[in-house]
């Protein structure tokens, strides 16, 4: 175990997010507005992204340095095509004890049974909202939330775990918060995230953030009161509370309360540059030296060398007084989050 590694704050290196596609079937304002991700967008050409066994070599090497858990992210990661076979890899790699993916659930109804076969676990799927007005307009493209919550059901009726993320936006989708929880809740493990101000796009503002304690003091407004819950681990991203019924709802609270403390999580984009912050402005390329023929040990240092001098607490910094919003940070659609 002592090939593990720590960064120069001591964090350690524990969790692993693969992009495998900077395409998406939807327009989310917040992450790729059709105004910039238009029609005449230069996506990745094919060549360019990693293929399946280079993503498991890096997994596989990742792991040594403590990995434990690996998320696909996209993107859209199920515009891959035949991704289900870079689960059935990854699933066999010893060491990852928990294999997730994030997706906006479109095209569940289609794969969910071959993803869990393959040896997926669990689910997130994205969805902001079930007023079909609010949601198609956050969507950019007028997609209704019902192929949404069929995906969510082909993934529940495969046996696979599933959560619920939602970005919530003030005057956007704040006002069915409470519909939208009661709705999943009995389902699916409902995750409200405040809007961050991740890439270069978006137009964030303060005074769209609701706070994650408004949205709780909302939810717990609505009914029965709610009781905080422990973490499941260190670093554990979501805050989470229970209602009366045992039903959970997490708050992600990346602007009012940052978790950079703990920050264990690692982001490998589709061509494989190396990220160790969602709100970085450079990455490490690893492609390079991967397909230059470097090998196991090679490659192992490199990564070793980009943990043990990372600093980054984003989303810290942003709340200090010195604080300075960032030019050029990387796009979401390039590290999913
Ligand atoms: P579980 O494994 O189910 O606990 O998932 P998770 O909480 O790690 O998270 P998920 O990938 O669903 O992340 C939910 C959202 O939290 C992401 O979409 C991001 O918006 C945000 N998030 C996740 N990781 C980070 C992080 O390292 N920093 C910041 N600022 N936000 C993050
Ligand atoms: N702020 C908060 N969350 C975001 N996501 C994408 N962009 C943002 C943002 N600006 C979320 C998506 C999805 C995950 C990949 O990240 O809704 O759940
Ligand atoms: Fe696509 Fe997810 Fe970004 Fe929406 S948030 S555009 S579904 S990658
Ligand atoms: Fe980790 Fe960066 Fe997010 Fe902080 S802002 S939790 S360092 S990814």
């Amino acid at each position: 175990q002592n090939n593990f590694v720590q960064d120069a704050l001591g964090r350690p290196l524990r969790d692993l997010r693969i992009s495998v596609t900077d395409r998406c079937n939807l327009r989310c304002t917040y992450c790729m507005p059709r105004e910039i991700f238009g029609p005449d967008y230069d996506f990745l050409p094919r060549e360019e992204l990693l293929s399946f066994e280079e993503i498991e070599r890096l997994s596989r090497l990742f792991v040594e340095l403590g990995v434990q858990k690996l998320r696909i992210t996209g993107g859209e990661p199920l515009l891959r095509r035949d991704l289900p076979q870079l689960i059935e890899r990854l699933s066999r790699i010893e060491g990852v004890d928990d294999l997730a993916m994030t997706t906006n659930g479109l095209l569940l109804p289609r794969l969910a049974g071959d993803l869990k076969a393959a040896g997926l676990r669990r689910v997130t799927v994205s969805l902001d909202s079930l007023d079909p007005e609010t949601f198609g307009k956050m969507n950019g493209l007028g997609v209704h939330p019902d192929k949404v919550l069929a995906g969510i059901e082909a993934a529940l009726q495969a046996g696979l775990g599933v959560k619920v993320n939602t970005v919530v936006q003030r005057g956007v989708n704040d006002s069915a918060l409470v519909e939208l929880w009661t709705a999943l809740r009995s389902k699916a493990v409902v995750r409200f995230i405040e809007f961050m101000d991740v890439g270069n796009h978006n137009g964030w503002e303060m005074s769209q953030v609701v706070p994650s304690s408004e949205v709780i003091a909302r939810l717990a407004g609505s009914g029965s009161p709610l009781r905080p819950l422990d973490a499941h681990y260190q670093g554990e991203v979501a805050s989470r509370y229970a209602d009366a019924q045992g039903f959970e709802a997490g708050v992600i609270s990346s602007v009012t309360a940052p978790f950079c403390g703990d920050c264990s999580r690692a982001r490998l984009s589709a061509v494989g540059q190396l990220y160790t912050c969602l709100f970085a402005t450079q990455g490490t390329d690893l492609r390079g030296p991967l397909r230059a023929g470097e090998s196991d040990a090679e490659l192992l240092e490199r990564l070793r060398g980009v943990w043990q001098v990372r600093r980054d607490r984003y989303s810290e910094e942003r709340g200090e007084a010195s604080g300075k919003r960032r030019e050029q940070k990387v796009e979401m659609s390039h590290i999913g989050g």
